[in-house]
């Protein structure tokens, strides 16, 4: 048996740890809220090749544990199995990212000399480390009983960061903390902002019009709720002040022509279906290449059955490029989208 450890975020524990048994993967311990020890019946490379290809929702990264160190002489062995692994796999000129994590309260271990001994181990077996992401991640999971390693192409990991924990800079200029959701969603789903139109439903009090403006948008932000003084009156962002079906509405009766948007955003506070029923009729106003970012807000209770009835809606309209809960996401999952046949 292969092991390994994922995360997932803490209310998502069981359903991460169904969505990994469907790859053979199965759940032996819970070791922090958010992270889990599992082990794999099958060769774990391809098990995770698999679910690189048909992604988990709810499984926000994953890495193997070849080696576990018990924190009395951690120094010594550290150092001597990092180098021997490093050493077994051939490397060339890739990166390596070293990714430590503590998932327990360590404060009383020696951490900084298992992290000296980790670096100086690297170090000694000639790798290049990464500047930004790397091509391959030596995980370091620091629990309260033991340390385990693990080492494997980051993008096989579901996320290039050390436990999906994707943080953001938090710049003076932040409006919401919605804004890491967005900029998150554009990384994961690799969209490429095309510059143009973008509509912005549930747009106040203004996070995510910022983030479009600033990737090149002209931003419709339709929300009855005020934005942020900050932007309002800004060049390029325009407030509808009523709601999505008003705008719709107004819209509709203009006629398509002219109203034709390059992104279209949605984080409105609104039950998933009919979110998501919104977000299909604006389908007519999208250009056939745009990208679509949208939250499903969900319940408590029956996860699956409201992500299932949503995706059953969208895809009369849209091709599911991606659903993920993603780092910033709480009691929600992110979904991106793009017109149906492109
Ligand atoms: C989570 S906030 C959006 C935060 C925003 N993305 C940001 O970054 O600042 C949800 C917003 O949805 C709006 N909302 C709820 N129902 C709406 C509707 N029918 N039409 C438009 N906006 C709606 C609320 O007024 C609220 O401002």
């Amino acid at each position: 048996m292969h092991k390994l450890i994922y995360t997932h975020q803490h209310d998502a524990a069981r359903l991460a740890k169904d969505e990994l048994s469907r790859f053979g993967i199965h759940t032996i311990k819970t070791v922090s809220d958010e992270t889990s020890l599992a082990e794999s019946e099958t060769d774990i490379f391809a098990a995770r090749c698999a679910i690189h290809v048909s992604p988990p929702i709810f499984v926000r990264h994953i890495c193997p544990v070849s080696v576990s160190i018990a924190w009395d002489g951690v120094e010594a062995e550290a150092y001597e199995k990092t180098l021997a692994l490093l050493q077994s796999i051939y490397i060339g000129n890739k990166t390596v990212g070293i990714q430590a994590r503590s998932v327990a309260d360590v404060s009383a271990k020696p951490r900084g000399a298992l992290l000296d001994a980790i670096h100086k181990a690297a170090r000694d077996a000639g790798v290049a480390r990464a500047n930004g992401t790397p091509d391959y991640a030596l995980s370091v999971i620091m629990t309260d009983g033991e340390v385990m390693l693990g080492f494997s192409p980051a993008a096989l990991n579901l996320s290039t960061f050390a436990g999906g924990n994707r943080s953001f800079r938090r710049s003076d200029e932040l409006i919401s903390r919605s804004e890491f959701k967005l900029l998150e969603a554009f990384e994961v789903f690799g969209i490429t902002p095309s510059g143009g139109g973008a509509l912005d439903l549930g747009g106040a009090p203004g996070g995510w019009s910022r983030i479009l403006l600033g990737l090149g948008y002209d931003v419709v932000a339709v929300d009855p709720a005020e934005l942020d003084e900050r932007m309002s009156n800004v060049a390029g962002v325009t407030h509808f002040r009523a709601t999505a079906q008003q705008y719709l509405a107004k819209i509709g009766n203009a006629g398509a022509s002219g109203v034709l948007f390059d992104f279209l955003a949605n984080d409105m506070k609104m039950e998933s279906s009919l979110s998501s029923r919104l977000v299909c009729q604006f389908a007519p106003y999208m250009k056939l290449n745009a990208a679509v970012v949208l939250t499903l807000k969900l319940l408590p209770g029956k996860y699956l059955k409201q992500i299932y009835n949503a995706r059953k809606i969208l895809e009369t309209r849209y091709d599911i490029v991606g659903i993920k809960q993603l780092f910033h996401n709480r009691n929600e999952v992110t979904v991106c989208l793009k017109i149906k046949g492109m």
